[in-house]
């Protein structure tokens, strides 16, 4: 599991306001400094998780838009974790999951600072069932994530993670830029789930697609 140098040195305070949440975070300042060789070498990894990309703030509107009050929530590929920190504020109960270590380490930093809990955890989309070696979890009624389909590969390994942490019942949200890498996940998850937008398409910002379990 990869686990690059350690950001908390050099970091960008920045105040932000996502889904009507204002939060205090610090993010990396120099993300080429995270890069590691090794990592790359052994799971193309890349320090993805250290950027805000344009599916977060997305995500968050609509987590902003309903009640969480009390809502078990699960974020996948958390990075910085913003819709996390937006849905604890909102009275959710969140876990938040990256397979990235630093990730996790920064967001603990950020919701200490925003004074909110978060249960934070390694779950590699490829092998979820580590993430709980104690025993699956019982499964979330939502789970979310943002921009995870940047890679064809990704797709098949996040569907089958969906299939066991979403509840009989239960819902994923997804918010992707329209990256041409999700359209096989789109496709293979339309036949096990039913599929529909959450907000519109026209303003050629992210989406933020709603699967179902149909069973
Ligand atoms: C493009 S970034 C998006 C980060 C964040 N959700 C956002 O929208 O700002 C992709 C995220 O997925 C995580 N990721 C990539 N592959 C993963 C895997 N196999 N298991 C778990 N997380 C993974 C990365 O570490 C990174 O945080």
């Amino acid at each position: 599991m990869p686990a690059g140098p350690h950001p908390e040195d050099d970091l960008i305070p920045e105040h932000v306001v996502l889904g009507g949440v204002a939060l205090d975070v610090c993010r990396p300042r120099d993300l080429e400094s995270l890069i590691d060789d090794d990592a790359f070498g052994a799971q193309e990894f890349l320090p993805y998780w250290a950027e805000l990309w344009p599916s977060t703030p997305v995500l968050a509107e609509a987590l902003g838009a309903v009640d969480l009050d009390g809502l078990r929530i699960l974020e996948l590929g958390c990075g910085l974790g913003l819709p996390s920190l937006v849905a604890a504020h909102r009275g959710a109960r969140v876990t938040a999951t990256d397979w990235a270590a630093d990730a996790l380490a920064l967001l603990a930093g950020n919701a200490e600072r925003n004074g909110l809990d978060l249960d934070l955890r390694r779950l590699d989309w490829f092998a979820p069932a580590d993430a709980w070696p104690d025993g699956p979890p019982e499964p979330w009624p939502l789970v979310v994530a943002a921009d995870v389909l940047y890679e064809a590969r990704n797709g098949p390994a996040l569907l089958r993670t969906l299939e066991r942490v979403v509840a009989p019942g239960g819902e994923a949200w997804i918010a992707d830029p329209g990256r041409p890498t999700a359209a096989g996940f789109w496709r293979a998850a339309a036949e096990t789930w039913t599929l529909d937008l959450l907000g519109d398409e026209a303003s050629g910002r992210p989406t933020v697609r709603r699967l179902r379990r149909r069973d």
